[in-house]
């Protein structure tokens, strides 16, 4: 075909989808159907802050499964209590942290220290020392804070439970201290809470919120409002959000996650584009949910929370299982094969007592598996799987993220 013209069909070619950004994970809805009850639970918990500020710190569990709402339904939940406690004269702030990417206690309190952008030097102090600047800034200013410390059961298993208990028995430490800092703290399941000593799990357990998977009809309400917001009008039936729904719904047997539902539509339109049709039809889905398997959700959601290192790391690993088709490779392959990547994008490698860390934190949040290197290798060594995706739909998502971080320093 003559090249002017395929250029300009490309280009012009029309899509399905009027707003894309709608369908991506980080996108926050301006309603939030069926988690009014939690909200309205959330507001009751933390009534106290504007009723009687300072009296007592609020510690709320918010536990459910993969895709339940509880990222979007903190964070909604946080910036309109804010909004409602500044009209009532209240300097409330609404800390959201994800101890993906925050892991230790001195990661967590210098981030909220960034995010409230106090001016308080970081660098030769304790986290408990910071914490102790942090509260006197708190006090000088009167600001409260609600923190949210989301994927909390990685927090608990990566800073062990020394650390949980100082952030949230603080004022028993020290009791004289006006009471500044709540918590939201999120959890995949309870068991998180077993692994508490008897006086912090009565903190933590009092309070909580519980959401469950959603049903069908739920998600077909969830669905309909993205629709509306990231397709053309008539491209997607209300027949193809049903066939969503009702494959997912729990109480037809699905997950009840509504995020692989919208990463389910996101990729049934992208289907329909690449084949250039008008409209998604019921066929697109089948494509879509080919590519959208549970696993592939946790670990998209994790990816997000990598930092470069990591991500060029994981490339590695990924380029290298490919090229040779094993099942698994030693961290020595991976690390040479790291390094130049490295130098492609101009960076820095890391040490190996970083990289085994990185590898590390990979395989606890589930993107890579690890197993001790068997027999025919000299010495012990550690090799490095990944299981849980293709590695080319993995190496995509990889490739993007990397781009974006490059294109935004
Ligand atoms: N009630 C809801 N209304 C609208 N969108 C929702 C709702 N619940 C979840 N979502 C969307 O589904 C995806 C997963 O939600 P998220 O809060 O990240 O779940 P979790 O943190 O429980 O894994 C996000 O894109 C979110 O915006
Ligand atoms: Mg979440």
């Amino acid at each position: 075909m003559d090249p002017k013209k395929l250029i300009e069909e490309t280009i012009s070619r029309v899509s399905v989808f009027k707003r894309k950004e709608v369908l991506y994970p980080e996108y926050i809805p301006p309603s939030l159907p069926h988690r009014e009850n939690q909200i309205k639970q959330l507001a009751e918990y933390f009534k106290q802050i504007i009723t009687s500020p300072g009296s007592s710190s609020i510690k709320v569990l918010a536990v459910g499964g993969v895709g339940t709402g509880k990222t979007v339904t903190t964070r909604v939940f946080g910036r309109e209590f804010r909004e409602f406690a500044l009209r009532r004269g209240i300097d409330l702030r609404y800390v959201h942290i994800n101890c993906h990417r925050n892991r230790t206690l001195y990661e967590v309190v210098t981030e909220i220290i960034r995010v409230l952008n106090a001016p308080i030097p970081l660098r030769g102090f304790s986290p408990r020392e910071l914490t102790q600047f942090l509260h006197e800034y708190l006090d000088k200013f009167n600001i409260y804070l609600i923190v949210a410390l989301d994927e909390f059961d990685y927090f608990i298993e990566t800073s062990g439970s020394e650390n949980v208990y100082f952030l949230l028995r603080l004022y028993d430490e020290f009791p004289n201290w006006s009471k500044r800092i709540n918590y939201i703290l999120i959890s995949r399941d309870y068991y998180i809470v077993n692994r508490l000593d008897s006086a912090t799990y009565g903190y933590v357990v009092r309070n909580i919120v519980k959401f469950s998977p959603y049903k069908s009809s739920e998600l077909k309400d969830i669905l309909t409002e993205r629709r509306d917001e990231a397709f053309h009008k008539g491209t997607v039936s209300d027949e193809v959000i049903s066939y969503i729904a009702d494959l997912e719904g729990h109480d037809h047997g699905g997950s009840g996650n509504a995020r692989a539902s919208i990463e389910t539509l996101l990729l049934a339109g992208e289907a329909a584009d690449q084949e250039n049709s008008p409209v998604v039809k019921i066929d697109h889905v089948r494509k879509a949910r080919a590519l959208v398997t549970p696993d592939v959700i946790v670990i998209s959601e994790a990816l997000q929370n990598l930092t470069i290192h990591e991500l060029l790391l994981l490339k590695a690993i990924i380029e290298v299982l490919s090229k040779t088709g094993a099942p698994y490779i030693s961290i020595g392959e991976a690390e040479n094969e790291y390094r130049r990547i490295t130098s492609a994008y101009s960076k820095e490698p890391r040490r190996h007592t970083q990289i085994y860390e990185y590898i590390m934190n990979m395989k606890r949040m589930g993107i890579i598996e690890t197993r001790p290197s068997g027999k025919g290798r000299r010495g012990r060594t550690t090799m490095i799987g990944i299981g849980a995706a293709p590695l080319e739909s993995l190496k995509k998502r990889v490739d993007e993220l990397i781009n974006k971080i490059v294109s935004e320093e």
